[in-house]
């Protein structure tokens, strides 16, 4: 993607200066003389990045930071300033500059700071594209997914919504199941009529089959009145049994029957109730072991079973991950009135290593509390959740295929440096370089202390 740079500046030699250099890295430059000029360029065409001198006639630099970043928010603005006026950057960086410059410009540091400006701008712009996407995707019933494991669950859900088939849906905790119970009830001809969830395993063993059908008064102790029960509730919908596989002998036999006869009586009853009621079930157990074992009948089994949706594990389809990051964070921004342009690539990287091994809702949980912790607009690693952050292994250094040996280098020295703590002496020492050669390359990352005033822990100077 080619990016196009604005630069503002009332001296045309600063302007033509910049010019020049850009287009050297390969970006599309539009110059503008002053305030007035570039402001309107920078609201109204399409821009990716924003460098503007602060003093100017007429319209000033922190004019022009200002209204971009409220009326265009997600165009980085680097701001440069003269020499000896470091309050102006300090000042210009608090209203939301992307970072400064001090003249005279320093070419390899103006390159790499649009260089990371940019590497930003374009995380914003494809967090963007996925939310666009997950708009695009709402129709479909709230479950978001694009792997091909996914894209299967909703072809076989368009299929057997409309039916009355019996279906079984399995998969670990946290993977969504309660929500495809939800779209087949949704999706089929019963949509109008009752949806009855029951959680199988919330209910005491003696409570559930009255639960279920229903109870006569005095049935039993405590039952002061007729009830009438969930079946009965869900006549002519769907009944939606939750962690099926809890559920004791005496109720499997009952439900077995008003699968195959459509008939049962409440507790304690002698009428025979006839219902029309699709049924379906959850479980996060492994049913054949059960039967095996001879917890859980084979009939009954065989009876939920006609349709089985299996949800597998978020780990086993990571392709949903950037969907749902996207998805989540801009349900929970929302939420909690805040805005956030989309999480930057070292968060990401960490979220994508994760096991997940509460699925979907554990991630739904860790970028809520990302979205509450942030202070800023993007998502950064600080963010996540330290059980999070501690399950992926610390002690090794992911760098994606496809980077260049400078980048790689740039990772290596980077994370060793986070891995002590920022101290200089030992990071230059475990990676068996000398102090002078790291500060250097730190220099060239735009990292280094005495080059953009980082306070990054390490006292003992050079
Ligand atoms: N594909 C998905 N798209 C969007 N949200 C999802 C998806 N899968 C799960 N979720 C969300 O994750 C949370 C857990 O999903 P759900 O309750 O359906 O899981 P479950 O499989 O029924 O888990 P359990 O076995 O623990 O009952 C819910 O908040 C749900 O909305
Ligand atoms: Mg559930």
């Amino acid at each position: 993607m080619k990016f196009t740079i604005l630069v503002i500046d009332d001296e045309k030699n600063i302007r033509t200066g910049l010019q020049a250099a850009l287009e050297l890295d390969g970006y599309d430059v539009i110059l503008a003389a002053d305030g007035a000029e570039g402001l309107d360029i920078a609201l109204h065409s399409d821009v990716d990045l924003v460098i503007t001198d602060l003093r100017m006639p007429g319209v000033s630099g922190e004019e022009v930071l200002r209204r971009v970043t409220t009326e265009s928010p997600g165009i980085p603005v680097i701001v440069l300033t003269g020499h000896g006026t470091v309050e102006n950057a300090v000042e210009a960086m608090r209203s939301g500059a992307y970072d400064f410059l001090t003249k005279p410009l320093n070419l390899d540091r103006l390159s790499l700071l649009v260089k990371r400006a940019l590497q930003n701008r374009e995380l914003i712009l494809q967090h963007r594209e996925l939310e666009r996407e997950i708009e695009n995707r709402k129709s479909f019933e709230h479950i978001i997914g694009k792997s091909p494991a996914m894209l299967k669950v909703f072809e076989v859900l368009k299929r057997v919504a409309p039916t009355k088939a019996s279906v079984l849906i399995t998969g670990e905790s946290g993977v969504g199941k309660e929500l495809i119970a939800n779209a087949l009830h949704n999706l089929s001809p019963r949509k109008p009529n009752p949806f009855i969830k029951v959680h199988c395993a919330a209910l005491a063993e003696t409570i559930l089959e009255s639960e279920l059908f229903g109870h006569e008064k005095g049935s039993f102790t405590g039952a002061v009145a007729r009830k009438r029960g969930r079946f009965e509730l869900a006549n002519s919908g769907t009944i939606f049994l939750d962690e099926i596989g809890e559920i004791n002998q005496q109720v499997q036999i009952k439900i077995l029957r008003v699968l195959q006869e459509k008939k049962f009586e409440r507790v304690g009853g002698e009428e025979t109730l006839e219902v029309d009621v699709r049924v379906v079930t959850a479980t996060n157990r492994d049913l054949e072991k059960e039967i095996a074992e001879g917890r859980f009948r084979e009939d009954l089994y065989y009876r939920l079973n006609v349709v089985r949706i299996h949800v597998p594990p978020l780990r086993e389809r990571k392709d949903d991950l950037p969907l749902m990051i996207a998805a989540f964070i801009k349900e929970f921004a929302e939420e909690n009135g805040k805005t956030i342009e989309g999480i930057d690539s070292k968060a990401r990287s960490v979220l994508y290593a994760y096991d997940w091994p509460g699925n979907v809702r554990q991630l739904r949980n860790c970028l809520e509390s990302a979205v509450v912790m942030t202070s800023g607009t993007v998502i950064t690693l600080d963010d996540l959740p330290p059980s999070i952050r501690a399950g992926t292994d610390s002690s090794s250094i992911r760098i994606p295929v496809g980077v260049t040996m400078a980048e790689a280098e740039k990772e290596v020295i980077l994370q060793t440096l986070s891995a002590q703590n920022g101290n200089k002496s030992k990071t230059a020492e475990v990676l068996g370089i000398g102090r002078k050669t790291l500060h250097r390359k730190l220099d060239e990352y735009g990292m280094d202390k005495n080059a953009v005033g980082d306070d990054d822990g390490d006292e003992t100077g050079d």
